[in-house]
């Protein structure tokens, strides 16, 4: 079996109307895609913002005539639009398989494994997050995550209270209640990053040692480890919050930032915390520091 791929790139403005027009012509599914390399980073939960240049692509049966369909999309768009039209037939795959190929265990630090779809991790006495990608941010595979988890593989976390603030699929608690933090404490605006939490410690046999709470609910909790893999304007912007969240010696790291956005938020967290230096992972940094008393 093959399928039919219909793609064109338009302004964001007329990008609705070609999603239209596809599903009128019969596709499968409409997928809207970046066409500039232009990130869109954090809508807000509910927002959907699209791209300045867009790339439509629509699914269409295998049975359907590339010519007819050309035609009908050359009649209903001005040239300006469908000139750039691409048509491609797509080959049917072991698509479960595929999404395999592409996601592998990975190790964090000295202990710390993530793993999907049940596959081992490749050392003996691993901390394993069983974790399969899913609606929420936070897989390991970026590197924001992948900061966040080597420096809580390298803390003592026995006996102490975490806070995952932005927890998105709440790799971080999980994590750091696997790695032997006492509870944790997940916080995010967006509910369906709450509802990923809760499947992801429950399919970690954590969840009775997890708090998730909406941050707009979220109760005056304490904590001894803070976790926040944001962006940077927004953790400057929730520096007064978090630093009340922290006790004196709470250990604090923060990620989503870019190497050149490193200083300001050094320098907003630097009147509660004593801060280090920066670590790098490609364009992204982790900061991370300690509540002054
Ligand atoms: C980059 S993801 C990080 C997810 C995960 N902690 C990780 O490290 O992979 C950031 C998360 O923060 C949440 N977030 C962004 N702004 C927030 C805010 N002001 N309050 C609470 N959550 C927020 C987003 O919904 C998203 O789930």
């Amino acid at each position: 079996m093959s399928w039919l791929q219909a793609h064109l790139t338009t302004d964001k403005e007329r990008a609705a109307l070609i999603e239209l027009l596809f599903e009128n012509l019969g596709a499968l599914s409409v997928t809207l895609g970046d066409a500039a390399d232009e990130p869109l980073l954090e809508p807000k939960p509910g927002e959907s913002h699209l791209w300045r240049q867009t790339r439509v692509t629509g699914l269409f049966s295998g049975e359907t005539d590339p010519d007819h369909l050309r035609s009908a999309i050359n009649q209903a768009l001005n040239e300006e639009i469908s000139h750039c039209l691409e048509l491609e037939i797509l080959e049917d795959q072991a698509w479960e398989r595929a999404w395999l190929d592409a996601f592998h265990p990975m190790q964090f630090g000295r202990r710390l494994w993530v793993c999907p779809n049940g596959q081992p991790p490749g050392a003996d006495n691993a901390v394993v997050v069983e974790l399969d990608p899913g609606l929420a941010f936070g897989t390991g595979t970026h590197p924001t995550t992948a900061l966040c988890l080597r420096w809580l593989d390298g803390q003592d976390l026995n006996g102490k209270t975490v806070i995952d603030f932005g927890c998105g699929s709440g790799i971080l608690a999980v994590a750091a209640l696997l790695l032997g933090a006492k509870r944790a404490i997940a916080i995010d605006h967006d509910p369906q990053a709450l509802e990923a939490t809760l499947a992801n410690a429950e399919k970690n046999r954590v969840a009775d040692r997890l708090m998730i709470h909406d941050s707009n609910q979220a109760p005056a909790v304490h904590c001894d480890i803070l976790l926040a893999n944001i962006l940077a304007g927004t953790l400057i912007e929730l520096e007064p919050l978090l630093s009340e969240l922290a006790v004196p010696g709470c250990l604090i790291a923060l990620s989503g930032i870019l190497k050149n956005q490193a200083e300001d938020v050094r320098n907003s967290y630097s009147h509660h915390f004593a801060m280090q230096p920066p670590e790098l992972m490609e364009e992204w940094v982790l900061l991370t520091g300690k509540r002054k008393p």
